[in-house]
C-alpha cells in the first residue's frame, strides 16, 4: 500500500495542469527514486539506441525534464546529447546539473526551438506521453520527433502500460486496482521519492497499442515493441540495483515498454 499521505493529484504539476510544469513540478520530479525505470526501462533504451548510434553522433532527448538520462546517455555512449523540454524550470534544473549534456532546447508551440530538421541521429522520450491529453497532442509530439530526425535514423520511447494499473512496484504506481484505461484516459501515477515517501500526479494513459498507428502516421516505419524483464534486466542494469531487491512485482508483471521505430 502507499504508505504516507501522498500530495493531491496533479501536485507533480506547477499549477497550470500539466504534470510537472512550473517549477514545484521541476523539483517533484528530480526528487523521484524511479528504481524500476532503472532497471526496466532507462538501460533498454540505452541498449536500442547502442546498437544504432555510435560516438559524436546527435541523440536528441525530447522531454529531458531534469537531465538524469540525458546526462547518462551521454556518459554511456558517447553522443552528442541534446535535451529539450517544453519546462524552462526543467531545463534549468538540467543545465546545473546534467553536465555531460551539449546543448539544451526549449520546445515552444509544439516546437524545438533552434533545432533544424534532420538535424538528429537519433532520439529518445521517456515517460513524456503520460502528460499528454489527447491523441493530437502525442501525433503532434511523434511529428516533431520525425521533423528533427534523419531519414533511417532510430526513435526509442519509453511508456508505462496502463494495463498495470494497481500493482505496487518499487518505485511505482499506475493508475487503480481493477479500472481499465483507455487511451487519454485520466489516471493517478503514485511515484516513490527519494526519501520514501510517495508523489502522486495525475497522468493520461496511453494503451501501447494504440501507438504503433500515431507513428506510422507521423512518418515511422518498422515499429516494434518489447517488454523489458527482470531476468534480462540481471545482464543489461547496474548489477547492484538488479541484485538489491526481490522486484516481486517487477517480475510478475513488468510494466514498461520500450518502443522503436525508425524515421521513414
Ligand atoms: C515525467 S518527466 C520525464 C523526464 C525524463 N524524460 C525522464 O525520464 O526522467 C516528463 C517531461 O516531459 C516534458 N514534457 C511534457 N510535455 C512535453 C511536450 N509536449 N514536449 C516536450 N516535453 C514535454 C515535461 O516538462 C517533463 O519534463
Amino acid at each position: 500500500m502507499v504508505s504516507d499521505r501522498p500530495e493531491g493529484p496533479g501536485q507533480g504539476g506547477g499549477g497550470d495542469g500539466t504534470a510537472w510544469s512550473g517549477r514545484e513540478g521541476a523539483r517533484a520530479f528530480a526528487a523521484v527514486e524511479a528504481a524500476t525505470d532503472w532497471l526496466l526501462g532507462y538501460p533498454f533504451v540505452f541498449r536500442a539506441l547502442a546498437d544504432r548510434i555510435g560516438p559524436g553522433e546527435v541523440l536528441v532527448d525530447y522531454g529531458c525534464g531534469p537531465g538524469k538520462v540525458a546526462d547518462e546517455a551521454a556518459r554511456r555512449l558517447g553522443a552528442r546529447v541534446l535535451g529539450v523540454d517544453t519546462s524552462p524550470e526543467m531545463l534549468a534544473l538540467a543545465r546545473g546539473s546534467a553536465t555531460a549534456v551539449a546543448e539544451f532546447h526549449l520546445v515552444e508551440g509544439g516546437r524545438v526551438t533552434g533545432l533544424p530538421d534532420g538535424c538528429a541521429d537519433a532520439v529518445m522520450c521517456n515517460h513524456v506521453l503520460a502528460s499528454l491529453p489527447t491523441q493530437e497532442a502525442v501525433l503532434g509530439v511523434f511529428t516533431e520527433i520525425r521533423r528533427l530526425l534523419r531519414p533511417g535514423a532510430p526513435f526509442v520511447l519509453l511508456t508505462t502500460d496502463p494495463a498495470c494499473g494497481g500493482t505496487e512496484y518499487a518505485s511505482l504506481r499506475i493508475g487503480d486496482p481493477g479500472e481499465v484505461y483507455g487511451p487519454g484516459d485520466e489516471l493517478t501515477v503514485r511515484l516513490r521519492r527519494t526519501d520514501g515517501s510517495w508523489q502522486e500526479v495525475r497522468n493520461h494513459a496511453w494503451p501501447v497499442g494504440t501507438l504503433p498507428a500515431l507513428l506510422e502516421r507521423a512518418g515511422f516505419r518498422d515499429v516494434a515493441r518489447r517488454r523489458p524483464t527482470v531476468d534480462e534486466a540481471l545482464t543489461v542494469a547496474d548489477p547492484e540495483l538488479a541484485a538489491g531487491r526481490a522486484w516481486s512485482a517487477e517480475r510478475a508483471g513488468p510494466p514498461l515498454v520500450v518502443t522503436t521505430a525508425t524515421a521513414a
